[in-house]
């Protein structure tokens, strides 16, 4: 059977600012959903991450459906109704224009589809990250599907042995979808120059070269720079298949204990570690650090398993306790160096407006005649 997954994370509004959306919200959101279970969807499940709500939908309606649109857009009409009855913060942010203090960010819900010709075992993930850019996948991923070192797949399983075609977007190309294809493992050179850069490439989709399958699906979408604000979307959500002729679970997720620093802390200006945590965890301490979950899930005819909370397990608060570590350390400096995003990736009107102003006050001292 040919089932579609649709995910899709959406900042609704959120209780403190952009800590966590309300649990009244989050029911609204399922509720609008799961209405439509008998009618266009097979199956749904809704959870939260941060100040984000995750929806996954499976179906038979293919990629881009107008109708699976309509369910979705419903639910996230729905859910702002509720977040603006219950004064939330940020109400509908996603789906309206600007945020409240001027901050142009993240405008638009993220979305990662596939269809998949479902095998006889299907088994997939879903990640989801509040506090980052698509970019933020870039690694995990490369290390997860290129890398011997962190998938023994690579040299163990004859189903894996051609190795994986990444697809990477150059996310700050305005004009139409900019990509390029490489595979693994001839290209990991021309990937690391690639991967390396998060605020401007990121992972759309990787393939398997053996089976010709497609693995991987992330949100990545174009950004635009208007007038010095970045405008585009943050907190991915990528769909992952795992076993067989993919990476397994377990395989995916290791990397994530690097927790590498990714861009989008505070304001989204900020460096942070990318902390794994269990299913609807909020963020606290500076707005963050940056959090990715992950949900693994069986597939059968469209229907989904109940999910498996892939972060929750004892040996990540080992990780986390590590990646606290990390998170106060970058802090202390403040505004200084690498814990503040470049200049240029900067979304904040703010910082543009001093640095203006300042501009004309600076004096050229030529040197004496
Ligand atoms: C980062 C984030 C928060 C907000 C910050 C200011 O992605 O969501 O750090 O940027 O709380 O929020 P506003 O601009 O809405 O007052
Ligand atoms: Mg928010
Ligand atoms: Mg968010």
């Amino acid at each position: 059977m040919k089932t579609t997954l649709t995910a899709v994370r959406v900042d609704l509004g959120a209780v403190g600012g952009h800590l966590q959306p309300s649990e009244q919200l989050v029911s609204a959101v399922r509720a609008s959903v799961e209405e439509k279970t008998d009618s266009f969807l097979i199956d749904c499940w809704v959870n939260f991450t941060g100040d984000d709500i995750t929806i996954l939908c499976t179906h038979e309606n293919g990629l881009d459906s107008p109708k699976i649109r309509d369910v979705l857009w419903d639910a996230f009409e729905k859910g702002a109704s509720t977040a603006s009855e219950l004064g939330l913060y940020g109400v509908g942010q996603d789906i309206r224009d600007a945020g409240m203090t001027g901050a142009i960010k993240g405008l638009g819900p993220a979305l990662a589809e596939m269809i998949v010709e479902e095998r006889p075992n299907e088994a997939f993930l879903i990640f989801s990250i509040d506090k980052a850019l698509p970019g933020a996948f870039n690694l995990p991923f490369y290390l997860a599907f290129a890398d011997p070192m962190h998938c023994p797949g690579l040299i163990l399983s004859p189903r894996m042995r051609q190795g994986f075609r990444l697809v990477i977007m150059d996310v700050l190309y305005k004009e139409y979808d900019r990509e390029i294809e490489l595979n693994a493992p001839e290209d990991i050179y021309n990937m690391a120059a690639l991967l390396r850069d998060q605020n401007r490439y990121a992972i759309r989709r990787i393939e398997s070269r053996s089976t010709g399958e497609q693995a991987v699906a992330s949100s990545t979408a174009r950004m635009s720079n208007i007038a010095g604000k970045i405008i585009g979307k943050d907190d991915p959500v990528a769909i992952v298949r795992i076993q067989d002729a993919f990476p397994s679970a377990g395989e995916v997720v290791a990397p994530f204990q690097i927790g590498p620093y990714v861009g989008g802390f505070m304001r989204g200006c900020h460096h942070g570690p990318l902390m794994p945590v269990p299913l609807n965890t909020k963020v606290s301490f500076f707005d963050g650090p940056p959090i990715v979950s992950c949900a693994a899930f069986g597939l059968r005819e469209g229907r989904l398993t109940p999910p498996v909370d892939v972060f929750e397990h004892p040996l990540w608060d080992h990780v986390r306790a590590r990646l606290a570590e990390k998170t106060v350390e970058i802090r202390r400096q403040g505004f200084f160096g690498n814990a503040m995003q470049p200049f240029e990736t900067i979304h904040y009107g703010g910082l543009i407006n001093i640095l203006r102003d300042l501009d004309e006050r600076f004096e050229i001292r030529h040197p004496p005649d």
